[in-house]
């Protein structure tokens, strides 16, 4: 591990992230864009949220666009950082390493470290905790840039919102924007949804799919950390960070069905969940486990169960049912099996999908292609937001209520302060109250 010879960062540096050299040292986006779209040879990519998501989604990049060098890195800590870029510039790295050229001034520390990086580049990743997605998404629609942004898309209605709100900038910036369900980009995901699609098991009415699923890391505690850093650095565990998990990881399997179901917005929700096994107070306020049912306007239904349990049964199944036949799909063992009336099975090629997210993304910028998935993120990730509220409160939730919420889960954005921790309590159903 690279030891850290730069000054440690101040409790204020951490909430503000240096930006005042790299404001100097950010080219122009005009001049740089003018460059590669006249077939000039560089593409400058920045990425903020350094752990293990990033670290993959940075590589994609880099193999998705030959002309693309990696310009600039944020992240809430320095060690992150370093930790990538020691993994980045090994000689025996994933990519070759003149593509690195994050100076020492373009390594931005804090939790608002997206700004310096958006600025001095062209396209922008985002793969931090979710609760900081709706304030970097706007941020990169304000100042125009191409923007890969990992899921979820936020953690409460007041994100979703913001999310939408960007959704119309980048559309009138004409700027790209990816999202990170990586299953909407997998080449035999995309065969059995155009199956039913095109009605081959006739009108779509229920879905069942399961996201059961073993525990996940702790980062523990250092002295050193305030409370604020033990929650940010232990993210997963706290709601207005993670957006609990069926918002942060169950939520692959909800855009599953809200694809199926086409992108189409659920009538209502019900739900229920709980903790049951990670009671421990380091697991802050989330759940272990949910169960929720959706219903559509016409009738069709979609239950999920999730949960995260040691020593529990580990299945991510998806089962679709329409009037005539019905799909099963094994997700991790991506294994598709149909039934019904119209026997049908997967035979064309197996993709990487997370290398496809960017291989489609770069191809769009280079041709000037419009491709903003920025609605189909917010839908989703709103879908599964809704059961979440749902099982908290113990109340029915429909779409408009969960849009119109005012439930504000994380501060505003000049309002994050290293003394001040986030406001986590485990809801109770019939207790917590919907906002
Ligand atoms: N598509 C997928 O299959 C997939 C898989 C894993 C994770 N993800 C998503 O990717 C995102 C990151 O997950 P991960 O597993 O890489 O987590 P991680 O904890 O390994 O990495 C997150 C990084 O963000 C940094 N960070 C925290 N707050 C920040 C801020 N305000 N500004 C800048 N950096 C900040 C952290 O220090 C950390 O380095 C999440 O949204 C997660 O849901 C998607």
């Amino acid at each position: 591990m690279a030891r850290d010879l730069r000054p440690q960062p101040s409790r204020r540096d951490f909430l503000r992230a240096s930006s005042t050299a790299a404001a100097a040292a950010a080219l122009p986006l005009g001049v740089a864009e003018a460059a590669f779209g006249g077939g000039g040879d560089t593409l400058k990519i920045g990425l903020v949220g350094c752990g293990g998501r990033g670290s993959g989604a940075v590589v994609q990049a880099l193999r998705a666009e030959p002309r693309a060098v990696l310009w600039s890195l944020g992240d809430a800590f320095a060690d992150r950082i370093d930790n990538l870029l020691a993994m980045l510039e090994d000689e025996e790295g994933p990519v070759e390493r003149s593509r690195i050229q994050v100076a020492p001034e373009r390594r931005h520390v804090g939790l608002k470290s997206h700004q310096p990086v958006t600025d001095e580049v062209d396209v922008v990743l985002f793969a931090t905790p979710p609760g900081f997605r709706p304030m970097q998404i706007e941020y990169a629609a304000e100042v125009g840039r191409h923007v890969f942004a990992e899921k979820p898309a936020a953690t409460d209605g007041p994100g979703i919102r913001r999310v939408l709100a960007a959704a119309e900038e980048f559309d009138r910036k004409g700027k790209c924007f990816a999202h990170g369900f990586c299953w909407r980009a997998y080449e035999p995901w995309r065969a059995a949804i155009r199956e039913i699609h095109d009605g081959r098991m006739g009108p779509l009415r229920a879905a069942y799919v399961t996201y059961l699923a073993g525990p996940l890391w702790h980062r523990g505690r250092k002295p050193e950390w305030t409370e604020l850093e033990y929650q940010v650095r232990n993210w997963l565990y706290f709601t207005p960070l993670s957006g609990d998990h069926l918002v942060e990881q169950a939520v692959h399997s909800v855009d599953k069905v809200m694809w199926a179901m086409g992108d189409r917005p659920p009538k209502h929700v019900t739900a229920q969940g709980g903790r049951q096994v990670r009671t421990d107070p380091k697991y802050g306020n989330v759940y272990d486990h949910f169960d929720v049912v959706w219903e559509w306007d016409d009738g069709a239904v979609a239950t999920l169960q999730c949960r995260q349990m040691e020593g529990t049964l580990g299945e991510n199944l998806d089962h679709f049912v329409g009037a005539t036949g019905r799909m099963d799909a094994d997700g991790w063992a991506a294994n598709f099996v149909v039934d019904g009336d119209f026997p049908w099975r997967y035979e064309g090629p197996r993709n990487d999908m997370y290398q496809t997210e960017h291989d489609e993304l770069f191809a769009a910028i280079r041709e000037g292609r419009p491709l903003n998935q920025a609605r189909q993120m917010a839908t989703s990730t709103l879908a599964a937001i809704m059961g979440r509220m749902s099982a908290y409160t113990g109340q029915r939730v429909t779409w408009d209520m969960a849009l119109q919420s005012k439930e504000e889960l994380v501060p505003t954005d000049d309002a994050w302060d290293l003394d001040q921790p986030l406001h986590c309590e485990v809801a109770m159903p019939g207790r917590t109250r919907f906002l």
